[in-house]
Protein backbone atom coordinates (compact mmCIF):
# COMPACT_ATOMS: atom_id res chain seq x y z
CA UNK A 1 0.00 0.00 0.00
CA UNK A 2 1.22 3.00 -1.02
CA UNK A 3 -0.24 5.11 2.49
CA UNK A 4 -2.95 4.52 4.52
CA UNK A 5 -6.29 3.99 4.59
CA UNK A 6 -9.19 4.39 6.96
CA UNK A 7 -9.02 2.10 9.95
CA UNK A 8 -12.48 -0.25 8.79
CA UNK A 9 -10.38 -0.89 5.47
CA UNK A 10 -6.86 -1.59 7.19
CA UNK A 11 -8.79 -3.79 9.43
CA UNK A 12 -10.40 -5.67 6.33
CA UNK A 13 -6.83 -5.66 4.65
CA UNK A 14 -4.84 -6.93 7.17
CA UNK A 15 -7.16 -9.88 8.17
CA UNK A 16 -6.66 -10.88 4.26
CA UNK A 17 -3.22 -10.53 3.73
CA UNK A 18 0.41 -9.40 4.85
CA UNK A 19 0.54 -5.09 4.62
CA UNK A 20 3.58 -3.48 3.80
CA UNK A 21 2.55 0.33 3.92
CA UNK A 22 4.36 3.15 3.08
CA UNK A 23 4.15 5.38 6.31
CA UNK A 24 5.85 8.43 4.99
CA UNK A 25 4.69 11.76 4.41
CA UNK A 26 3.02 12.73 1.15
CA UNK A 27 3.08 10.59 -1.85
CA UNK A 28 5.65 7.67 -1.79
CA UNK A 29 8.99 8.00 -3.39
CA UNK A 30 9.16 6.34 -7.13
CA UNK A 31 12.32 4.34 -6.57
CA UNK A 32 10.58 3.17 -2.78
CA UNK A 33 7.86 1.63 -4.59
CA UNK A 34 10.23 -0.29 -7.24
CA UNK A 35 11.96 -1.29 -4.84
CA UNK A 36 9.04 -2.24 -2.19
CA UNK A 37 6.83 -3.88 -4.85
CA UNK A 38 9.00 -6.65 -5.39
CA UNK A 39 7.94 -10.32 -3.70
CA UNK A 40 4.20 -8.37 -3.47
CA UNK A 41 1.10 -10.42 -4.63
CA UNK A 42 -0.98 -7.30 -5.19
CA UNK A 43 -0.19 -3.09 -4.85
CA UNK A 44 -2.73 -0.50 -3.32
CA UNK A 45 -2.07 1.98 -5.22
CA UNK A 46 -3.12 6.19 -5.66
CA UNK A 47 -3.63 8.30 -8.03
CA UNK A 48 -0.82 10.35 -7.35
CA UNK A 49 1.61 7.04 -7.79
CA UNK A 50 3.55 6.50 -10.86
CA UNK A 51 2.60 2.56 -11.69
CA UNK A 52 5.07 2.90 -14.44
CA UNK A 53 6.35 0.22 -16.01
CA UNK A 54 9.25 0.09 -14.14
CA UNK A 55 7.20 -0.45 -11.50
CA UNK A 56 5.40 -3.27 -12.89
CA UNK A 57 8.36 -4.63 -14.20
CA UNK A 58 9.61 -5.05 -10.18
CA UNK A 59 6.16 -6.48 -9.27
CA UNK A 60 6.96 -9.87 -10.78
CA UNK A 61 4.59 -11.49 -8.54
CA UNK A 62 1.94 -8.86 -8.95
CA UNK A 63 -1.74 -10.15 -9.71
CA UNK A 64 -3.99 -6.75 -9.16
CA UNK A 65 -3.22 -3.18 -8.88
CA UNK A 66 -6.20 -1.93 -7.21
CA UNK A 67 -5.75 2.43 -7.90
CA UNK A 68 -7.82 4.16 -5.63
CA UNK A 69 -9.51 6.56 -8.29
CA UNK A 70 -12.01 5.98 -10.87
CA UNK A 71 -9.10 7.34 -13.24
CA UNK A 72 -6.19 4.98 -14.06
CA UNK A 73 -4.23 7.22 -16.45
CA UNK A 74 -1.17 6.97 -13.61
CA UNK A 75 -1.04 2.93 -14.27
CA UNK A 76 0.92 1.64 -17.29
CA UNK A 77 -1.87 -0.45 -18.08
CA UNK A 78 -0.57 -1.83 -21.10
CA UNK A 79 1.97 -3.49 -19.17
CA UNK A 80 -0.01 -4.80 -16.75
CA UNK A 81 -2.06 -6.20 -19.68
CA UNK A 82 0.89 -7.93 -20.94
CA UNK A 83 1.97 -9.19 -17.99
CA UNK A 84 -1.69 -10.46 -16.71
CA UNK A 85 -2.32 -8.36 -14.02
CA UNK A 86 -5.53 -7.50 -13.19
CA UNK A 87 -5.82 -3.53 -12.68
CA UNK A 88 -8.74 -2.21 -10.76
CA UNK A 89 -10.39 1.28 -10.20
CA UNK A 90 -13.28 3.11 -7.86
CA UNK A 91 -15.80 3.96 -10.33
CA UNK A 92 -19.70 4.91 -9.26
CA UNK A 93 -19.02 5.47 -5.48
CA UNK A 94 -17.22 8.67 -6.32
CA UNK A 95 -19.74 10.16 -8.77
CA UNK A 96 -22.27 12.29 -6.64
CA UNK A 97 -19.18 13.75 -4.94
CA UNK A 98 -17.43 14.92 -7.76
CA UNK A 99 -20.87 15.76 -9.53
CA UNK A 100 -21.63 18.17 -6.31
CA UNK A 101 -18.27 19.43 -6.33
CA UNK A 102 -18.39 20.26 -10.23
CA UNK A 103 -21.47 22.46 -9.58
CA UNK A 104 -19.96 24.00 -6.53
CA UNK A 105 -17.25 24.78 -8.94
CA UNK A 106 -20.08 26.57 -11.81
CA UNK A 107 -21.71 28.67 -8.71
CA UNK A 108 -18.23 29.69 -7.26
CA UNK A 109 -16.97 31.00 -11.29
CA UNK A 110 -19.98 32.25 -12.48
CA UNK A 111 -20.97 33.94 -9.37
CA UNK A 112 -17.38 35.03 -8.75
CA UNK A 113 -17.15 33.86 -5.38
CA UNK A 114 -13.41 33.44 -5.22
CA UNK A 115 -13.01 37.17 -5.98
CA UNK A 116 -15.55 38.07 -3.24
CA UNK A 117 -13.38 35.72 -0.91
CA UNK A 118 -10.13 37.72 -1.84
CA UNK A 119 -12.19 40.98 -1.14
CA UNK A 120 -13.38 40.36 2.11
CA UNK A 121 -9.93 39.10 3.56
CA UNK A 122 -8.01 41.69 1.95
CA UNK A 123 -10.02 44.51 3.91
CA UNK A 124 -11.33 45.94 0.58
CA UNK A 125 -14.95 45.35 0.85
CA UNK A 126 -16.71 48.51 1.47
CA UNK A 127 -20.29 47.85 1.96
CA UNK A 128 -22.93 45.89 -0.19
CA UNK A 129 -23.08 48.23 -3.54
CA UNK A 130 -25.70 47.43 -6.62
CA UNK A 131 -23.48 46.50 -8.92
CA UNK A 132 -20.80 44.71 -7.16
CA UNK A 133 -19.63 41.65 -8.40
CA UNK A 134 -22.30 41.20 -11.09
CA UNK A 135 -21.76 37.55 -12.34
CA UNK A 136 -24.15 35.12 -14.11
CA UNK A 137 -27.17 33.18 -13.87
CA UNK A 138 -27.38 29.89 -14.23
CA UNK A 139 -31.23 29.19 -15.19
CA UNK A 140 -31.71 29.50 -19.37
CA UNK A 141 -28.32 29.31 -20.02
CA UNK A 142 -26.82 26.28 -22.03
CA UNK A 143 -24.62 23.42 -20.24
CA UNK A 144 -22.38 21.40 -22.89
CA UNK A 145 -21.28 18.35 -20.81
CA UNK A 146 -18.00 17.03 -22.53
CA UNK A 147 -18.06 12.92 -21.69
CA UNK A 148 -21.58 11.87 -21.14
CA UNK A 149 -20.48 8.84 -19.08
CA UNK A 150 -21.58 8.60 -15.23
CA UNK A 151 -20.05 11.89 -13.86
CA UNK A 152 -21.08 13.78 -16.99
CA UNK A 153 -24.46 12.79 -16.31
CA UNK A 154 -24.86 13.23 -12.61
CA UNK A 155 -23.50 16.86 -13.42
CA UNK A 156 -26.18 17.20 -15.95
CA UNK A 157 -29.08 16.40 -13.92
CA UNK A 158 -27.89 18.67 -11.27
CA UNK A 159 -27.71 21.31 -13.91
CA UNK A 160 -31.07 20.57 -14.84
CA UNK A 161 -32.54 21.47 -11.40
CA UNK A 162 -30.85 24.86 -11.84
CA UNK A 163 -33.06 25.63 -14.78
CA UNK A 164 -30.22 24.88 -17.08
CA UNK A 165 -30.52 23.55 -20.81
CA UNK A 166 -28.07 20.83 -21.38
CA UNK A 167 -26.26 19.35 -24.56
CA UNK A 168 -23.28 16.80 -24.59
CA UNK A 169 -20.54 14.77 -26.85
CA UNK A 170 -19.57 11.94 -25.90
CA UNK A 171 -16.72 9.60 -27.44
CA UNK A 172 -19.39 6.72 -28.68
CA UNK A 173 -20.40 9.77 -31.02
CA UNK A 174 -23.89 10.45 -29.31
CA UNK A 175 -24.79 13.93 -28.33
CA UNK A 176 -23.57 17.09 -30.11
CA UNK A 177 -20.63 17.42 -31.94
CA UNK A 178 -17.97 19.09 -29.79
CA UNK A 179 -17.15 22.03 -31.92
CA UNK A 180 -20.93 22.53 -31.74
CA UNK A 181 -20.47 22.12 -28.31
CA UNK A 182 -18.02 24.95 -27.90
CA UNK A 183 -19.26 27.22 -29.82
CA UNK A 184 -23.25 27.28 -28.49
CA UNK A 185 -22.27 26.73 -24.38
CA UNK A 186 -22.57 29.17 -21.79
CA UNK A 187 -20.41 26.57 -19.92
CA UNK A 188 -18.52 23.84 -20.85
CA UNK A 189 -17.68 21.08 -18.39
CA UNK A 190 -15.12 18.29 -19.22
CA UNK A 191 -15.85 14.82 -17.97
CA UNK A 192 -13.75 12.79 -20.65
CA UNK A 193 -10.59 10.30 -19.16
CA UNK A 194 -7.46 11.47 -19.75
CA UNK A 195 -6.33 9.11 -22.87
CA UNK A 196 -3.82 9.90 -25.48
CA UNK A 197 -6.74 11.29 -27.54
CA UNK A 198 -8.13 13.50 -25.02
CA UNK A 199 -4.70 14.71 -24.00
CA UNK A 200 -5.10 18.75 -24.72
CA UNK A 201 -8.80 17.95 -25.96
CA UNK A 202 -9.50 21.64 -25.22
CA UNK A 203 -6.57 23.82 -26.90
CA UNK A 204 -6.53 27.39 -28.24
CA UNK A 205 -8.43 26.72 -31.46
CA UNK A 206 -11.25 25.18 -28.90
CA UNK A 207 -11.01 28.09 -26.62
CA UNK A 208 -11.03 30.24 -29.66
CA UNK A 209 -14.64 28.36 -30.55
CA UNK A 210 -16.15 29.41 -27.37
CA UNK A 211 -18.30 32.48 -26.37
CA UNK A 212 -16.37 35.71 -24.81
CA UNK A 213 -19.08 35.41 -21.60
CA UNK A 214 -18.64 31.49 -21.62
CA UNK A 215 -16.90 29.18 -18.78
CA UNK A 216 -14.09 26.44 -18.66
CA UNK A 217 -14.84 23.74 -15.77
CA UNK A 218 -12.56 21.14 -15.55
CA UNK A 219 -12.68 18.37 -12.61
CA UNK A 220 -11.41 15.16 -15.04
CA UNK A 221 -7.51 15.40 -15.50
CA UNK A 222 -5.47 18.67 -15.95
CA UNK A 223 -3.67 16.96 -19.15
CA UNK A 224 -7.24 17.51 -21.02
CA UNK A 225 -6.64 21.13 -21.33
CA UNK A 226 -3.44 22.82 -22.60
CA UNK A 227 -2.79 25.15 -19.56
CA UNK A 228 -1.10 27.55 -21.22
CA UNK A 229 -3.60 28.19 -23.85
CA UNK A 230 -6.01 28.52 -21.22
CA UNK A 231 -4.20 30.99 -19.18
CA UNK A 232 -3.81 32.90 -22.68
CA UNK A 233 -7.83 32.76 -23.17
CA UNK A 234 -8.65 33.94 -19.79
CA UNK A 235 -5.87 36.81 -19.75
CA UNK A 236 -6.74 37.96 -23.08
CA UNK A 237 -10.78 37.47 -22.16
CA UNK A 238 -11.61 35.31 -24.82
CA UNK A 239 -13.60 33.60 -22.52
CA UNK A 240 -14.77 34.73 -19.31
CA UNK A 241 -13.71 32.59 -16.58
CA UNK A 242 -12.58 28.78 -15.45
CA UNK A 243 -12.86 26.73 -12.61
CA UNK A 244 -10.30 24.06 -12.35
CA UNK A 245 -10.22 21.14 -9.66
CA UNK A 246 -7.11 19.75 -12.06
CA UNK A 247 -3.84 20.71 -12.93
CA UNK A 248 -1.08 19.32 -16.18
CA UNK A 249 1.47 19.01 -13.87
CA UNK A 250 0.02 18.58 -10.14
CA UNK A 251 0.50 20.11 -7.48
CA UNK A 252 2.25 22.90 -9.67
CA UNK A 253 -0.28 25.35 -11.42
CA UNK A 254 0.38 27.51 -14.65
CA UNK A 255 2.36 30.27 -13.17
CA UNK A 256 -0.32 33.11 -14.98
CA UNK A 257 -3.07 31.23 -13.53
CA UNK A 258 -2.34 32.00 -10.28
CA UNK A 259 -2.34 35.55 -10.88
CA UNK A 260 -5.77 36.03 -13.13
CA UNK A 261 -9.08 36.78 -11.39
CA UNK A 262 -11.28 35.26 -13.21
CA UNK A 263 -10.15 31.52 -12.70
CA UNK A 264 -11.11 29.72 -9.40
CA UNK A 265 -8.64 27.20 -8.35
CA UNK A 266 -9.19 24.21 -6.41
CA UNK A 267 -6.42 21.26 -5.58
CA UNK A 268 -8.27 18.42 -6.78
CA UNK A 269 -11.03 17.93 -4.82
CA UNK A 270 -13.78 16.31 -6.48
CA UNK A 271 -14.14 13.06 -4.83
CA UNK A 272 -12.86 14.56 -1.12
CA UNK A 273 -16.04 13.92 1.60
CA UNK A 274 -15.44 11.46 4.04
CA UNK A 275 -18.05 8.76 2.91
CA UNK A 276 -17.02 9.19 -0.98
CA UNK A 277 -13.20 8.49 0.14
CA UNK A 278 -13.77 6.16 2.34
CA UNK A 279 -16.22 4.32 -0.27
CA UNK A 280 -13.43 4.44 -2.36
CA UNK A 281 -10.88 2.74 -0.45
CA UNK A 282 -13.30 0.37 0.24
CA UNK A 283 -14.04 -0.57 -3.18
CA UNK A 284 -9.98 -0.85 -3.89
CA UNK A 285 -10.00 -3.31 -0.98
CA UNK A 286 -12.58 -5.73 -1.76
CA UNK A 287 -11.64 -5.48 -5.78
CA UNK A 288 -7.51 -6.44 -3.93
CA UNK A 289 -9.07 -9.25 -1.72
CA UNK A 290 -11.27 -10.62 -4.74
CA UNK A 291 -8.27 -11.19 -6.87
CA UNK A 292 -6.10 -12.55 -3.97
CA UNK A 293 -8.71 -14.94 -2.94
CA UNK A 294 -9.28 -16.59 -7.14
CA UNK A 295 -12.51 -14.13 -7.24
CA UNK A 296 -13.13 -11.58 -9.97
CA UNK A 297 -12.66 -7.94 -9.20
CA UNK A 298 -15.80 -6.45 -8.70
CA UNK A 299 -14.63 -3.40 -11.13
CA UNK A 300 -11.82 -4.17 -13.37
CA UNK A 301 -10.84 -1.43 -15.71
CA UNK A 302 -12.52 -1.37 -18.80
C1 LIG B 1 -10.21 9.92 -9.36
O1 LIG B 1 -10.88 9.13 -8.70
O2 LIG B 1 -9.80 9.64 -10.48
C2 LIG B 1 -9.92 11.26 -8.74
O3 LIG B 1 -9.17 12.06 -9.54
C3 LIG B 1 -9.31 11.10 -7.39
O4 LIG B 1 -10.38 10.96 -6.55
Amino acid sequence: MTRGLPLSVMTRLEAACDVDRFDGKGVMPHDDLVARVAGKHALLSMVTDAVSRSVIEAGTNLRVIANVAVGYNNIDVVTARERGIIVTNTPDVLTDATADFTLALILAVTRRLGEGERMVRRGNWKGWAFDQLLGMQLRGRQLGVVGFGRIGRAVAARASAFGMTIVHSSRSGSGMPLDRLLSTSDIVSLHVPLTSETRHLIGQAELARMKRSAYLINTTRGPVVDETALAWALRSRLIAGAALDVYEREPEVHPDLLSLENVVLAPHLGSATTETRTAMADLAASNLIAVLGGKPPLTPIP
